[in-house]
């Protein structure tokens, strides 16, 4: 049964945690419905109970101004196709090192606001012994944790998936809270084929992302939710406009049955662009246009932050792509980046040619990324000539 006004919604949630309200001065109407969402610790945890605006505190540092993400929390398996890429053996200590180089770039973050780690990652350190997260909070950086165990495929529909993660995430989030993870990533993907994607597909990823996220929260830590609508395919960028707005729109119902309070949440959406193998493929402009106009007709303005991810585009078109959607701005919320290949490809090759004598300068590449996908956040990127 849909729960429509916020006042049942605050209600239902009340009965499902008997814990005392605090009373909040000055609140207006909107934050009174926040702020009666106040998220108990799970049976498993210890700590202070979490509120809704500290998970709103959190999610709009994620997306200050100028300031976006780096993803660095490929799986053990992708971590191994990126080495491959550049001939480094898939050792726990070159994985470690290699996170190591990234995570103390110095000025990283000035740029940076949060980095996501991948399960092994966040129980890593220093070769001076000094924990990543310790390393990252340092520098302004917030740790967030990578929680999906991968898309799997979906039974009955050939060539779909459905990602997969839930059974025991409360006690997993628990440990990565212990651990100082502040945000979560969940990824679903979505692929455009012939008769792709169904509707079974595109519903049971945004359940099992809604599920993910109302975890999150009961757990105090912010969810960045991510439907990626893949790039591979041969569609223009027509298909993927509908594509993905039906993918963000079954995404945002379900967020609202479950009771996710979106002023805690933080999307991580895939831009709307041509399929890599279509002939004629979309310029920045249309790319930008296309894309804001799909988030605007299904993203509720009540988002604190939209990031985008890469997906395989070049390190150049994904800072054009954000650029030439801040210009088109102001927009409902920050458009910001959250890029694992275009912020990493660059420092990992020069890196990989002499992991010790390359630290250095695969670090200041790294801070580049960041420093222009931070202008790009604010429209403020110029193409170098
Ligand atoms: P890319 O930017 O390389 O697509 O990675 C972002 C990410 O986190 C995908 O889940």
């Amino acid at each position: 049964m849909r729960v429509g006004h916020l006042a049942e919604r605050c209600a239902k949630i009340r009965t499902l945690t008997p814990i005392p309200l605090p009373v909040g001065e000055g609140l207006s109407n909107r934050h009174l419905g926040s702020a009666c969402l106040i998220i108990p610790r799970s049976a498993t945890t210890t700590g202070p109970a979490m509120s809704i605006d500290q998970l709103e505190t959190v999610a709009q540092a994620m997306v200050a101004p100028g300031k976006g993400i780096i993803a660095i929390d490929e799986s053990t398996g992708t971590i191994k196709k990126r080495f491959d890429s550049v001939g480094i053996p898939n050792t726990e200590e070159n994985r470690r090192a290699y996170r190591e180089m990234l995570l103390t770039a110095p000025g990283l973050g000035e740029h940076i606001s949060g980095a996501i780690l991948y399960d092994e990652t966040i129980r890593q350190s220093t070769k001076a012994g000094v924990p990543f997260t310790q390393v990252m909070k340092q520098a302004g950086i917030i740790p967030g944790i990578k929680v999906d165990l991968g898309a799997k495929p979906l039974a009955g529909f050939p060539g779909e998936l459905v990602t997969e993660g839930l059974d025991g995430l409360r006690e997993r989030l628990a440990e990565y809270v212990e651990f100082g993870a502040e945000f979560a990533k969940w990824r679903a993907v979505i692929t455009i084929g012939e008769d792709m994607p169904s509707s079974t597909c595109i519903d049971a990823n945004a359940h099992a992302l809604a599920r993910y996220a109302a975890l999150c929260q009961e757990a105090g830590i912010v969810p960045m939710v991510e439907p990626e609508v893949l790039m591979d395919g041969d569609h223009d960028i027509d298909t993927c406009y509908e594509v993905t707005e039906a993918t963000l729109r079954s995404l945002f119902a379900a967020l609202y049955e479950h009771n996710v309070m979106l002023e805690g949440t933080i999307l991580k959406a895939s831009m709307v662009v041509s399929g890599k193998d279509c002939a004629e493929q979309a310029d920045v402009d249309e790319v930008a246009e296309s894309t804001i106009l799909c988030l605007k007709s299904a993203v509720p303005a009540v988002l604190p932050g939209i990031v985008f991810l890469s997906g395989g585009q070049s390190d150049e078109d994904a800072t054009a792509h954000l650029n030439a959607m801040n210009q088109l701005g102001p927009h409902p919320w920050p458009l910001s980046f959250s890029y694992g290949r275009a912020m990493q490809s660059a420092a990992l090759q020069l890196w990989a040619k002499d992991m010790a004598g390359n630290f250095a300068a695969a670090q200041k590449v790294v801070v580049e990324r960041a420093r222009d996908n931070g202008l790009a956040a604010l429209g403020q990127w110029r193409q170098a000539a």
